[in-house]
């Protein structure tokens, strides 16, 4: 059967990007007759968020989008990574195995030394083992519950390969322990910002996904526009607010604002159209977050019983693991 698995690193506050670009598709995939694993990488946002009731706002925030989304928990495997020890438990063996060069070449260290070279400074400067091992971490998420397919964006595509080379590279040292997993690259949907760049908790130009209707509102009324006037025919090429409409809105809605483009909609009313569409797509999402907000416990109930769940594999993974290398078994 297939087991499919993705994770979310909670290092900032849900967008409609990550929900048009992650957490819609991976909903989507439940729907097929497999098996599924969604997780919580809250130790991979270790990297990156050094204060602790950040990180656990931000965990909860993930957990919050998902729920809120419509992820069903009796129907998947929905988890917190850090509440899983078999995984660094994994890692640390894989770490045994993998060698450093291939490490070296992983994407996020390469772009950390391309950094401090240019600003002038030590190579390794500033860059946590963490950050230089996280390929190994993201190879145990995987391989620790025998993943067969991992939906990811194009720039997790070296981190996949990293996996099988290293999964590849153990069974044939110590025998037949893990599957080989495939990336499953989904199309590149980039959704713009309210600035035209690619919408990223890292520019400050989200609209946020779990937001009031009045957030929302003011997001939208912030998207960069130019300086034509209502009357003037616009051009839709090219158009941040344009393209963000194209991300979620239906065809016909989408030609129906090409033709109010041609015929000179005024900014502000496109504005309008584009807000009530979005409001509509996103009003469900509010009430149930609104509504998982009155449960205290919920949350923290489905992860913990979704934890022992997932540990039924990861466990017996290890195991396996244990006794292919010569360490002592439970
Ligand atoms: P960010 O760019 O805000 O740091 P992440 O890198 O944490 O977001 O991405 C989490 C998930 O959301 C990834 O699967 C990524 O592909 C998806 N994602 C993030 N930003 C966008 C976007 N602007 N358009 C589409 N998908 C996105
Ligand atoms: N590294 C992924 C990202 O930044 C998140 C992630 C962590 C992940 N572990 C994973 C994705 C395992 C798929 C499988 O988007």
């Amino acid at each position: 059967m297939k087991r499919i698995l993705t994770g979310i690193t909670p290092s900032g506050y849900p967008h409609l990007g990550n929900y048009i670009g992650a957490i819609k598709p991976s909903l989507e995939l439940l729907e097929e007759k497999s098996e599924s694993f969604l997780f919580i990488a809250d130790l991979h946002a270790l990297i990156k968020v050094s204060d602790k009731e950040t990180l656990k706002e931000l965990t909860n925030g993930i957990a919050m989008a998902w729920l809120a989304s419509g992820l069903d928990p009796e129907k998947t495997h929905f988890y917190r990574q850090s509440d899983i020890p078999e995984i660094p438990e994994i890692t640390w063996i894989l770490s045994c195995i993998a060698e450093k060069g291939l490490l070296n070449r992983a994407h996020a260290y390469k772009a950390a030394v391309d950094l401090n070279n240019e600003g002038k400074k030590e190579t390794d400067e500033g860059i946590s083992m963490g950050l230089y091992s996280y390929p190994l971490l993201m190879a145990a998420d995987i391989l620790t519950p025998n993943a067969t397919h991992v939906p990811v964006g194009k720039d997790q595509q070296q981190h996949l390969e990293i996996t099988r080379d290293i999964a590849d590279k153990f069974n044939r040292k110590y025998g037949e322990v893990f599957n080989l997993p495939e990336a499953v690259i989904q199309d590149d949907k980039t959704v713009l910002g309210i600035d035209g760049r690619k919408m990223s908790k890292s520019y400050n130009n989200i609209i946020p996904l779990l937001s009031t209707e009045k957030e929302l509102k003011k997001a939208v009324m912030k998207i960069v526009t130019n300086s034509q006037e209502p009357g003037e025919p616009k051009d839709w090429r090219d158009n941040t607010l344009f393209s963000i409409y194209s991300s979620f809105a239906g065809d016909d809605q989408i030609q129906d604002l090409k033709s109010k483009y041609e015929d000179g909609i005024g900014w502000g009313d496109a504005k309008n159209i584009v807000f009530e569409e979005l409001n509509k797509l996103l009003m469900p999402i509010r009430e149930r977050y609104e509504d998982l907000k009155t449960q205290e416990d919920y949350v923290e109930d489905v992860l913990q019983e979704n934890a022992k769940k997932v540990r039924e594999s990861t466990k017996a993974t290890l195991e396996s693991v244990k006794s292919h290398v010569g360490l002592k078994t439970n």
